[in-house]
């Protein structure tokens, strides 16, 4: 079925060049065009759009009052931001209302990924209802615009560590999350890192993005309590998920970057929970007691309450956040791989089997949790097998000589 897309923008050579860009992609995309916001809103009276990609200049309605009625009107449409880097400020006002930023000048590579990468969610969570859920998450964790600075670092011509330590140093919540990160996964290092500089340096080039973005992410929910919840166990439990994940990719020898991947996937396949609860606060408590009260598993009695589970929402937003797909997926089944579509081994399988075991051996059960492998899943990769050596090994890691 083909998607709708509108482009904004008062340069009609910018319109242009979107058309020919997407010209190749004619079977994927409908595409429609509007020279500023008094157009585009009478498009929108009528149509529906999947994506809307705005300029954050024009004359008349500005991209971010433009993207803030999208959000009104069509809660379920992504909204893309084109702005400069100098745009700061502006960028700041509009976190709310965006779920992308694409840095002007506006590569056609970086273009059409985010559109790939737009698409491909829906094969994923083409469910309505985790939309819908999303839609009413109106606090946010607001994109970071330091994660923009890193993502055009990163696709320089020469980006160096020195440039992404000094981008994250700006930040002191994301520094000191990152320290944090890099601290909990070099363990047997023997020494504490302490500087952004050493920690780039540790976490190298292609993880510091994803790692960046977790550390927002969490930094932002710092303060939130709940009664019967508590967001430094998911952080915790998040860490230690990652530490096993990613040694369940080595001990199946898988590639490096891979393994990065399942780090980082392991590490946020909770988010949904806090978005959710610092979100939804009354309907999540609703879950929870449902749980405790009436024994339903956590995801039943959040299917119950939300018509979506925490595993969807985190993934949907990280999915519009411009994380890699592998990762959106990792996090979207996370406690049933068996109904993802891929079917061999990777993040995916490391990130469940990294929760399950996180779950045995900290004891940390919250009611309702879910603590089953998906032999399903590992059965269709011909891994079933390998349960008792993963298990065995992780055991070994939380050991203080492990
Ligand atoms: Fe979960
Ligand atoms: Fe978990």
């Amino acid at each position: 079925m083909k998607r709708n897309i509108l482009f904004v923008d008062d340069n009609e050579t910018m319109l242009e060049l979107y058309r020919m860009l997407l010209t190749s992609e004619r079977v994927r995309w409908e595409v429609r065009m509007a020279g500023g916001g008094a157009a585009a809103l009478q498009l929108l009276a009528t149509t529906r759009f999947d994506v809307v990609v705005s300029d954050l200049h024009m004359p008349g309605m500005d991209g971010v009052a433009l993207l803030r009625e999208v959000k009104r009107l069509s809660p379920g449409t992504s909204r893309i931001i084109l702005s400069g880097l100098t745009d700061q400020k502006e960028i700041a006002e509009c976190l709310q209302e965006t779920h992308q930023f694409i840095a002007k000048p506006m590569q056609p590579k970086v273009l059409r990924a985010t559109l790939a990468r737009i698409g491909g969610l829906d094969a994923y969570l083409q469910d309505e209802s985790i939309r819908g859920v999303v839609a009413q998450l109106d606090t946010l964790p607001s994109f970071p615009s330091l994660y923009l600075e890193i993502m055009q670092e990163l696709a320089s011509d020469n980006p160096s560590v020195e440039q992404i330590a000094t981008i994250v140093a700006k930040d002191p919540g994301m520094t000191v999350k990152m320290l944090q990160i890099v601290n909990a996964a070099s363990l047997g290092l023997g020494r504490r890192i302490t500087s952004p500089q050493e920690a780039v340096q540790q976490i190298g080039l292609s993880a510091v993005r994803s790692l960046a973005l977790s550390a927002h992410i969490f930094s932002c929910f710092e303060h939130t309590e709940l009664r019967g919840f508590a967001i430094s166990q998911v952080w915790d439990h998040g860490m230690r998920t990652a530490q096993l994940a990613r040694k369940i990719m080595e001990l199946e020898r898988a590639e490096l970057s891979l393994a990065e991947d399942a780090y980082t996937a392991a590490m946020l396949h909770d988010v949904g929970k806090l978005m959710l609860a610092n979100n939804l606060t009354e309907p999540f408590q609703r879950a929870l007691t449902l749980t405790k009260e009436q024994g339903l598993p956590f995801l039943d009695a959040e299917q119950k309450v939300f018509g979506a589970n925490h595993a969807g929402v985190g993934a949907y937003l990280l999915g519009l956040w411009g994380m890699p797909a592998i990762i959106v997926e990792a996090v979207a089944f996370h406690h049933q791989p068996s109904r993802a579509e891929t079917k061999s081994f990777g993040p995916l399988t490391a990130v469940h089997v990294a929760n399950v075991l996180e779950h045995e051996l900290s004891g940390f059960k919250p009611p309702g949790s879910q603590t089953a492998f998906d032999m399903e899943h590992l059965k269709a990769i011909g891994l079933q097998n390998r349960v008792d050596a993963w298990r065995e090994r992780a055991g070994k890691l939380f050991q203080p000589d492990g």
